[in-house]
């Protein structure tokens, strides 16, 4: 989604703006756009279509300048084009504006703004609020600081902006409420963005900003931040634990497939320092720390969207199997406006690769505003949930760039397995032997994703086969069944071709109605607790023509025998075969869209982080 990076210094900004512009691409956008101060004027270029265009249109312009701001816009008021494109000059071309978000009340701001005499030329809320900003300025005769403070009171919404002034080399302004922004602190410059991505080659130093902070940033000077009340805060300098080469793509095509292929590391990076070496014991010092919530909470409550959500349904079947406590688990858009009964003995677990999903974090504002214990399991360190939760536990699977989540998923489900084990432990809920052999197969992960991995060119051959089918089914029962949601969901995301998950046995209740020779169906049917039901669902399918690719356990005859296609799958815990099963699909989802000639790391229409409702 959206965008932002902007620069002060004694470097020239142009180049450095676009350079961050391609950082945040897997964003997902639709137009992109620059403004720089050069003498005095403000010098806007922006265009629909990518930074490479933006590039090309900006080639004979005069893009000098120290200072500047630039945006990736991701459409929601008014379509992408080039006006709608960030950033926006206000009425009297005294201000530029980048915004991140949505501003909700622009309708009425923007009436109240017309009736003295403004006008505006682009359908976005983004130009509203720097008209506003310019309106209270000159109305006020106050500084760019206190007219930007100003015009945030008024404002109902999410944003994150940066705003420019004409004649003033020496000033960004920057706020933010509900959306993301860092500053990186360089030598006598600063590096502002919505994430660490443009940041992380020029510096080491951030600054999170927080909820309804504003900054203003002035060269040569040190920060200064202060809240909605006027009141000065701590200006609180981190240090980043990343560097450029995971920003990469390592000799991959895509950052999908890096991504895929990366996943034996992830996992390895995801246990470290949790699972001990004898694969004994498990340590989430999250759980340690609030032990006493895991053993007393009456529910758990899992909040998340998209993939983070099909991890989420693996972990209700761990927590409720080896830790005997309720879970349900909720999209956190529908849990936000359901009216939701929430104790405070309920432990709220919310699920975010990103930690910036609007709807997820807004769930947790909820949910910790009636009392619950909020525990986080998120992917980018320092990102707004797990900053707004209690405790929680990292993945650490490093950066995740296409915009299918891959790697993230494996993590989420390996965090959700780990944390399920620690519980179990301290609650006595878990036969010691099988807590033994969870952790063995925990351990084992990182060589089973090797193995798995070498399906690739088995996969890649046969999707040859299925790229131009319309739809498809994905089919699993047990812990299997959030995996043929997950494997319905990469395929449509990147392929653009209908695909849908259902649990297995909910197929005669329906779907089975759609099975002909056009419609194949991937059935995860490895040897399971539900591995013999299974195989009658594909015999039903079979009864009718459909074509099936399996994913079977390795030596696995019976399946193998009935389907099309079967793909074998190392043996594993059932709880967690659906990490390994997870690569698999995975491939066969990027494959598909390779041959559709899709853009599979930046797919039409979606982006990598949602922070708008
Ligand atoms: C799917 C995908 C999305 C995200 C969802 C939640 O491949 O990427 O469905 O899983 O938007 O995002 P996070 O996990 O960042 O909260």
């Amino acid at each position: 989604m959206c965008g932002i990076v902007a620069y002060i210094g004694n470097r020239q900004a142009y180049p450095i703006l676009i350079k961050g512009l391609h950082r945040l691409e897997y964003r997902g956008y639709d137009s992109a756009g620059v403004a720089l101060i050069e003498e005095e004027d403000i010098n806007i270029y922006k265009t629909k279509g990518k930074v490479a265009d933006l590039e090309h249109y900006a080639e004979s312009k005069n893009t000098q300048g120290t200072i500047g701001i630039a945006h990736t816009r991701w459409a929601t008021h008014g379509e992408p084009n080039d006006v709608n494109a960030h950033p926006h000059y206000s009425e009297n071309d005294s201000l530029a504006i980048i915004h991140n978000g949505i501003i909700e009340n622009y309708a009425l701001l923007k009436q109240a703004l017309e009736a003295e005499g403004y006008t505006f030329k682009s359908d976005t809320d983004t130009e509203v609020l720097v008209q506003l900003i310019e309106y209270i300025k000159e109305t006020n005769r106050c500084q760019l600081f206190e007219a930007v403070q100003s015009a945030l009171k008024q404002v109902v919404g999410a944003y994150a902006i940066a705003v420019i002034e004409k004649g003033n080399k020496n000033e960004i302004i920057a706020a933010r409420k509900s959306s993301p922004m860092v500053i990186g602190i360089g030598d006598d410059e600063y590096f502002i963005a919505s994430d660490v991505t443009p940041i992380i080659e020029y510096t080491d130093k951030v600054v999170y900003l927080n909820d309804e902070e504003i900054v203003q940033i002035r060269r040569h000077e040190p920060l200064k931040i202060v809240n909605f009340q006027n009141e000065e805060t701590k200006v609180d300098v981190q240090k980043l634990n990343m560097n450029i080469t995971q920003l990469e793509k390592g000799g991959y095509d895509h950052f999908m497939l890096k991504e895929i292929n990366e996943q034996p590391r992830t996992i390895v990076d995801c246990i470290r320092g949790r699972i001990n070496q004898s694969a004994t014991d498990v340590k989430l010092s999250g759980v340690i720390d609030h032990k006493e919530k895991f053993l007393n909470a009456r529910r758990i409550i899992i909040i998340a969207c998209g993939t983070s959500w099909h991890a989420g349904l693996i972990g209700k079947h761990m927590i409720e199997e080896f830790c005997q406590i309720p879970v349900c688990v909720e999209y956190a858009s529908e849990f936000r406006y359901s009216h939701p009964v929430i104790n405070s003995d309920d432990v709220v677990i919310a699920i975010s690769q990103s930690g910036e999903t609007a709807d997820t974090l807004a769930a947790v504002e909820l949910a910790k505003s009636k009392g619950a214990f909020i525990y986080g399991i998120c992917n980018v360190i320092g990102s707004s949930i797990p900053r707004a939760t209690h405790s929680g536990t990292y993945i650490h699977v490093g950066p995740e760039i296409g915009v299918a989540s891959t790697k993230a998923f494996t993590g989420q489900v390996t965090v959700l397995c780990m944390l399920a084990m620690a519980i179990a432990k301290e609650k006595n809920s878990i036969d010691h032997q099988r807590y033994l052999s969870v952790l063995k197969s925990l351990y084992s992960l990182p060589n089973l994703l090797q193995e798995v991995l070498k399906l690739d060119s088995q996969i890649k051959n046969m999707s040859l086969i299925f790229t131009y089918a319309h739809n498809f089914l994905y089919l699993g029962r047990g812990y299997n069944y959030p995996l043929a949601l997950e494997g319905a969901l990469k395929l449509k995301e990147i392929s653009y071709i209908h695909a849908e998950g259902y649990p297995a046995a909910e197929m005669k209740h329906g779907p089975i109605a759609l099975i002909d020779n056009e419609m194949p169906t991937v059935v995860i049917a490895t040897n399971d607790s539900v591995y013999e039901k299974t195989i009658s669902n594909i015999q039903e399918i079979k009864a009718r023509g459909g074509k099936v690719i399996a994913l079977v356990t390795k030596g696995d005859q019976i399946v193998s025998s009935m389907a099309d296609y079967s793909l074998e799958i190392p043996p594993v815990d059932e709880c967690l075969a659906p990490v390994v099963s997870s690569i698999p699909l995975q491939l066969f989802a990027y494959y598909i869209a390779i041959n559709k000639g899709r853009d599979v790391d930046q797919p039409r229409n979606l982006a990598k982080s949602v922070t708008v409702e």
